[in-house]
């Protein structure tokens, strides 16, 4: 079963309210909610966890590497400067996709650098809060595929 952690960073607790037209009328609750449904449905265990702060959200991933397969983060915006998060993620080595609720490449310019970028499998931008679904279920895929050719490997090293 793959155990998902979701990272949301700071200034996402304010969704709902924080800039509609950018961002969308979804409560952080509410994508929670959608995220748990999909989730389940996949047969899949997911955390979520919120923080404003760099060092708790650096402590979560770090966490991870205990329990989790995989991380799904929307850094906000420490996706633009967190070295810190960044070098976290590398570290834990568990496979990352990075999701942003607005298009960050249509934005200002110190949106368009992505620091954590380099450090994920993949990201999916702009789709509002189908983001999170989106990378999700390519994170699933991705630990599904993997977990089948570590087994595979598995298989034939003990063939010999
Ligand atoms: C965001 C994009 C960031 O630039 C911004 O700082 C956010 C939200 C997004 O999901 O579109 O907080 O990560």
């Amino acid at each position: 079963m793959s155990r998902i952690l979701v990272i949301h960073g700071p200034n996402l607790n304010l969704l709902g309210q924080r800039d509609p037209k950018v961002y969308g009328r979804m409560t952080l609750a509410e994508i929670d909610k959608q995220l748990h449904q999909a989730a389940e449905q996949a047969g899949s265990d997911l955390q979520t966890f919120q923080s404003n702060h760099e060092g708790a959200i650096i402590d979560a991933i770090q966490q991870a590497a205990e329990w989790a397969g995989g991380l799904l983060i929307n850094p906000g915006a420490y996706t633009h400067n967190s070295y810190a998060i960044r070098d976290a993620i590398a570290g834990v080595a568990l496979p990352a996709v990075k999701v942003h609720l607005s298009n960050i490449h249509a934005r200002e310019l110190f949106r368009h650098r992505s620091v954590i970028a380099p450090v994920c499998i993949g990201q999916v931008v702009g789709f509002g809060w189908h983001s999170y679904l989106l990378g999700l279920r390519a994170l699933l895929d991705y630990l599904t595929e993997h977990q089948e050719s570590i087994s595979r490997k598995t298989d034939d090293n003990a063939d010999r």
